[in-house]
């Protein structure tokens, strides 16, 4: 058990990021934010990691000429603070191998969507748009690929008929908030493990712990 030393990536309001510190702030969360990185100017992340006197850097990924030139500035911003786990919380980049090398199996996302269903943007909008009757979020380890990654834990929450894409994705980001801060605390745990699956694709075993939330019902 270890304490994480977190590097949080974020582009927008960053409630996601809001959830990892006020879980640190409690004592829920064994971890300390190192630095939060945003690639967009005056987003809300920035803000929320001010305030909590956390170190807030700017990478613009137009500075960049090329998405890994773009990603190695991050892992010098990460690197510098001492970040042993990188967090990408509402993040709107795909990452290269120059920033998951840096950091071998120790890059996770949060993701609007039941993966591997509705990856890519707006998740909760192609949930909604296919008529699913259970959308959710899932926390997975980043792979090369789009929201491909090992997946280690989900949470499902029940679509209402009556539904919107904005009431569903509050839903559902209530969820990612718990989820997040869940997958964070196992990995401080030392309880997440990943082994070869029957087929050869990279499974992930939680020792000790559910890998599902079920926010069904209504709230
Ligand atoms: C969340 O739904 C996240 O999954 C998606 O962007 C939304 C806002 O995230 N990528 P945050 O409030 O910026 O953490």
């Amino acid at each position: 058990m270890a304490r994480l030393k977190l590097g949080v990536l974020c582009s927008g309001g960053g409630t996601n990021l809001q959830a990892i510190l006020d879980a640190c702030a409690s004592g829920r969360l064994d971890a300390e934010v190192r630095v939060v990185a945003c690639n967009r100017a005056g987003a809300g992340a920035l803000a929320r990691a001010e305030r909590a006197g956390v170190a807030a850097r700017v990478v613009s990924h137009r500075d960049h000429a090329t998405r890994e030139d773009f990603d190695a500035r991050l892992v010098e911003v990460l690197r510098e603070a001492g970040v042993d786990t990188v967090v990408l919380a509402g993040f709107m980049r795909i990452v290269t191998p120059v920033l998951l090398d840096a950091f071998p199996g120790r890059v996770i996302n949060i993701h609007p969507a039941l993966l591997p269903a509705f990856p890519g943007l707006d998740g909760q909008r192609q949930a909604l748009d296919h008529g699913v009757a259970i959308a959710g979020c899932t926390v997975h380890l980043v792979d090369a690929g789009t929201d491909t990654g090992p997946i280690i834990a989900q949470a499902a929450v029940a679509v209402r008929d009556d539904d919107h894409r904005d009431a569903l994705a509050a839903r559902i980001l209530e969820q990612e908030h718990a989820l997040l801060v869940d997958v964070l605390a196992w990995l401080a745990e030392g309880r997440v493990e990943v082994h070869a699956g029957p087929s050869g694709r990279a499974r992930v075993r939680v020792a000790g712990r559910d890998r599902w939330r079920f926010a069904v019902g209504p709230q």
